[in-house]
């Protein structure tokens, strides 16, 4: 009985750490993926591998949630990028703690095992550009939106061509009446 407790707590824990690092691959193909990747090099802003060890976590939650605050603020953090990169602006991310801990989590196992992922095949084939890969991800996010607009649509067209159907036999119909109507007439 007691294994078996074991063996249940380990199930939900892992289960917990999984869905945690999956919600931090989410976030961070939705946010940050545009700009950033995890060992394969600048894409808009740095390569953010191994980020984690270079800051402490309560520096990059600051960061990540306005990182112009802390570059006005003089603090280290980011030190010189933003001048290095052409002073481009990383926009405020509207994350709460936890989903910021979750997306540097992932980072953190992205940056330790990588696994092969649309990144490394964006590698291979170098002419792949940022606004590509911007395009995927906005068509994977965005996915079942389309989907469901669609059906939205094509619902709607179904019920106006059954009423055109049904608006004009009724005139057919009354047409016909009116006809019959004058013959007798
Ligand atoms: C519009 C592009 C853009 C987006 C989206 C973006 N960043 Fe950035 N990021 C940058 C740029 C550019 C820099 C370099 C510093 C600067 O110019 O301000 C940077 C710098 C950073 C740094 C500091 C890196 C270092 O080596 O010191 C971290 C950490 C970071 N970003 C994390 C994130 C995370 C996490 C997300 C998603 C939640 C994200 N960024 C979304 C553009 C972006």
């Amino acid at each position: 009985m007691k294994t078996l407790k074991i063996i249940f707590s380990c199930c939900l824990i892992s289960s917990t750490a999984f869905s945690f690092a999956q919600d931090g691959k989410d976030l961070f193909a939705i946010n940050c993926k545009y700009c950033h990747s995890i060992g394969n090099g600048t894409v808009v802003g740095p390569d953010l591998k191994n980020v984690e060890k270079k800051y402490s976590e309560a520096d990059l939650i600051r960061w990540i949630k306005s990182s112009q605050t802390v570059i006005k603020s003089g603090d280290k953090t980011g030190n010189g990028l933003f001048e290095q990169f052409n002073e481009i602006i990383m926009p405020n991310q509207a994350l709460s703690d936890a989903k910021i801990k979750s997306v540097i989590a992932y980072i953190k196992t992205q940056s330790e095992n990588p696994v092969v992922t649309a990144n490394a095949v964006s590698q291979q084939a170098p002419t792949a550009t940022p606004k590509q890969s911007a395009l995927t991800v906005i068509l994977s996010t965005f996915k079942y939106y389309l989907i469901a607009i669609a059906i939205f649509f094509l619902t709607i067209i179904w019920v106006l061509v059954r009423v055109i159907n049904k608006l004009s036999k009724a005139l057919s119909e009354e047409y016909e009446k009116k006809t019959v109507a004058t013959k007798i007439s």
